[in-house]
C-alpha cells in the first residue's frame, strides 16, 4: 500500500509503520557507534517517551547506557484498517530492538496525567526492575485532565500582556507572513500552567515515591526551552514560559523530597529541534529552519539524538561537579545560543522574504525533519509499494 504524506498546517494526518521503524532502527545503530556511556542509569522511566526528546532519552539510555527503560506516551493505536499515530510505532521498534540487545524495555500507552496510568507504571516497574533510578520527564501536550477534580485544562501558546506580532512562515506554502496574535487571559495562562507546569511531574514523583519505586541516588529531569530574545513573546516571556517557570519552582521542591533518597530533581534547558510540538509553536518553524542553516554551516547542529547524548554523558552522569546556570539549570543550549550563531540567525530572520527562503535557510531541510517524523524521507524505505 502507498502512504503518502497529507500535511494541513503543524500536523501530519498519515503515518508510514515502516518508515518509523527503519528510522529508529537507523537512529540505533548511529547510537550504537557513539561510546558506551559508562556509571549512567541502570533502570529509566521515561514519560513522553514515543517521540522527540523523549524517545531520544529511550534510545540513548537503551542503546548508550544498557538501561533497562520504560516509556509511558499516549499515542493513537494501529487499529481496524487504520494506522497509528507515529510514536505508537516508534516505541514499538525500540522496545523490540532493545530487547534483541538483551535489556527490558517496555511501553504503556495512555494518559500520563491520570491515576490508573501512574499505577501501572508502577506496578511495571515492580514486576520488571524493581526501582528506577532515573525519571525523564518528557510530556508535550495542549490538554490535561485533573486527575483529582475531573476538570479540563487546555494550554495555549500565547503572549502575555500585549498582543505580539512577528514574521513566521506558512510551512504550508512556504511563504513568509505576519502573524498576530492577541494576549492571553488569566484562565489561559492559569490552564497553561496546568497543563505544561511541574504539578504533574511532582504527582509522578510523589507517587513513585510512596511507592519506593524510586532506588537511592534517583535522579529526575524535566526538559525546558529559553531560546532567543525574538521568540519570547511567544515562548519564554509567554504562556509556554510561565508553565516552564513552574516547572523550575517544582524542580527545588523535588530535589527537596528526593534528598532522603539522596536523589536530585534538574531541568535541562535543550535547545530548538524539529518535533511535533515545536512545529505547532508560531514563529518558531521559521526561526528553527534559520537556525539549521547557520549551526549546519558552523558544524554545530544537534538534533534529539546528540542532545539527548550529551545530558546523559557529560551532564547527568561521569561529571564531578555539574555546571549549572544561575537559576541552577542544566544548559544544552550552549551552541544554539552561542552568540554567533544567534547575530546570523537574527541578520537572516530580519531580511528573510517568500523569495529568499530557500537562499537565507534551510526550510527543505526543516521540511525533511518534519517529514521523518512521521516515517516518511527515510533511507532506504520504498515509498513506491
Ligand atoms: N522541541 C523542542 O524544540 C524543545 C526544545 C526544548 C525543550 N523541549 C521540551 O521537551 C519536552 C518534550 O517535547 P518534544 O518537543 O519532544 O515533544 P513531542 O511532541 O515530540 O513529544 C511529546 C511526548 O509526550 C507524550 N504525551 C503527550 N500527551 C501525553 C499524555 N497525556 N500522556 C502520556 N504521554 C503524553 C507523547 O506521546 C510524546 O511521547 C517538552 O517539555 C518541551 O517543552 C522541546
Amino acid at each position: 500500500m502507498i502512504i503518502q504524506p497529507k500535511v494541513r498546517g503543524f500536523v501530519c494526518t498519515t503515518t508510514h509503520p515502516v518508515g518509523c521503524e527503519v528510522s529508529v532502527k537507523e537512529q540505533i545503530a548511529y547510537l550504537k557507534n557513539r561510546p558506551v556511556i559508562s556509571d549512567g542509569p541502570r533502570n529509566v522511566l521515561v514519560i513522553g517517551a514515543s517521540t522527540g526528546y523523549g524517545l531520544a532519552s529511550k534510545m540513548v539510555a537503551s542503546a548508550c547506557c544498557n538501561a533497562n527503560s520504560i516509556g509511558v506516551f499516549f499515542e493513537r493505536p494501529e487499529g481496524e484498517g487504520k494506522f497509528g499515530s507515529p510514536g505508537f510505532y516508534n516505541a514499538q521498534a525500540l522496545d523490540k530492538i532493545s530487547t534483541a540487545l538483551g535489556l527490558i524495555s517496555e511501553s504503556i500507552n495512555g494518559d500520563a496525567f491520570s491515576d490508573e496510568i501512574k499505577t501501572a507504571t508502577i506496578d511495571l516497574i515492580r514486576k520488571r526492575v524493581g526501582q528506577v533510578d532515573c525519571v525523564i520527564y518528557s510530556l508535550a501536550s495542549s490538554k490535561r485532565v485533573d486527575p483529582v477534580t475531573g476538570e479540563i485544562y487546555k494550554s495555549v501558546l500565547k503572549p502575555i500582556g500585549e498582543r505580539f506580532s512577528s514574521k513566521t512562515i506558512n510551512t504550508d506554502k512556504a511563504k513568509i507572513c505576519e502573524i498576530e496574535l492577541e494576549p492571553a487571559d488569566d484562565k489561559e495562562i492559569f490552564d497553561t500552567v496546568k497543563v505544561m507546569g511541574g504539578e504533574d511531574w511532582a504527582r509522578w514523583i510523589n507517587v513513585l515515591l510512596s511507592a519506593k519505586v524510586l532506588a537511592d541516588g534517583v535522579k529526575t529531569i524535566a526538559y525546558s526551552y529559553i531560546g532567543p530574545e525574538m521568540t519570547w513573546p511567544i515562548y519564554a516571556k509567554g504562556t509556554i514560559g510561565r508553565a516552564k517557570e513552574h516547572l523550575d519552582e517544582t524542580r527545588k521542591q523535588l530535589s527537596i523530597v528526593l534528598a532522603k533518597l539522596g536523589g536530585r530533581a534538574y531541568v535541562s534547558v535543550n535547545k530548538a529541534v524539529v518535533t511535533q510540538a515545536s512545529a505547532a509553536i508560531p514563529v518558531v518553524p521559521l526561526y528553527i529552519s534559520i537556525l539549521m542553516k547557520v549551526m549546519k554551516e558552523k558544524n554545530l547542529w544537534e538534533g534529539c539524538l546528540e542532545q539527548m547524548y550529551r545530558l546523559f554523558s557529560s551532564k547527568l552522569y561521569n561529571v564531578n561537579e555539574l555546571q549549572l546556570d544561575d537559576q541552577g539549570r542544566i544548559r544544552l543550549d550552549d551552541l544554539e545560543m552561542r552568540a554567533d550563531v544567534q547575530s546570523t540567525v537574527m541578520d537572516i530572520f530580519s531580511k528573510i522574504t517568500t523569495e529568499t527562503i530557500d537562499e537565507l535557510s534551510n526550510f527543505s531541510g526543516y521540511r525533511e525533519e518534519f517529514l521523518k517524523l512521521f516515517g516518511f524521507c527515510i533511507d532506504g524505505v520504498n515509498y513506491n509499494s
